[in-house]
């Protein structure tokens, strides 16, 4: 009996690599709409603490704005440039405050600031306050 062993048929399984090329990759990545978010309109004077916003409202009341504006020049320093200039402590509250009071010239120019003599050091120093706080 032969035995014919043809039994080395390795079938090499040539794998047809041509396969399915339908990989669908279904990637839609649309943004979630639910998160739109609504500014808030907020002011810089809200942001301001009362404590400060006192000495604005003061200042508004006075005649301080015909003369200071807060970033720039006008007839007296601004008063960014004013916070600039001091360490903000009770001490130079106290001192700008009397000045604000009696008013005087020599620290900025020869230009004068006018007396406040109706204005109380309380005030006046709340004003400072708020001058102060805009430091830089
Ligand atoms: C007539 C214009 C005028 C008005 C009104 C005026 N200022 Fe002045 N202010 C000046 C001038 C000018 C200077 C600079 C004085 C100097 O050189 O010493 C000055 C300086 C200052 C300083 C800095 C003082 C220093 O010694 O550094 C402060 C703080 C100030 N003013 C606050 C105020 C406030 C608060 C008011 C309102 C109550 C006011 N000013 C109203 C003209 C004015």
């Amino acid at each position: 009996m032969k035995k014919v062993l043809l039994t080395s048929a390795i079938a090499l399984a040539l794998i047809a690599c041509g396969g399915s090329d339908s990989e669908k990759k279904t990637e839609t990545t649309t943004p979630p709409t639910s998160m739109v978010e609504t500014p808030k309109t907020d002011t810089a004077a809200a942001a301001l603490s009362p404590e400060l916003q006192k000495g604005v409202d003061l200042i508004a009341k006075s005649d301080c704005l015909t003369c200071h504006k807060v970033s720039e020049k006008l007839i007296g320093p601004a008063y960014q440039d004013v916070a600039n200039k001091y360490e903000n402590t009770p001490a130079t509250v106290k001192m700008l405050a009397e000045k604000v009071k009696k008013g005087g010239k020599g620290v900025w120019g020869e230009v004068a600031m006018t007396p406040h003599d109706t204005l109380s050091l309380e005030n006046a120093e709340e004003m400072v306050k708020y001058v102060l706080s805009l430091k830089k």
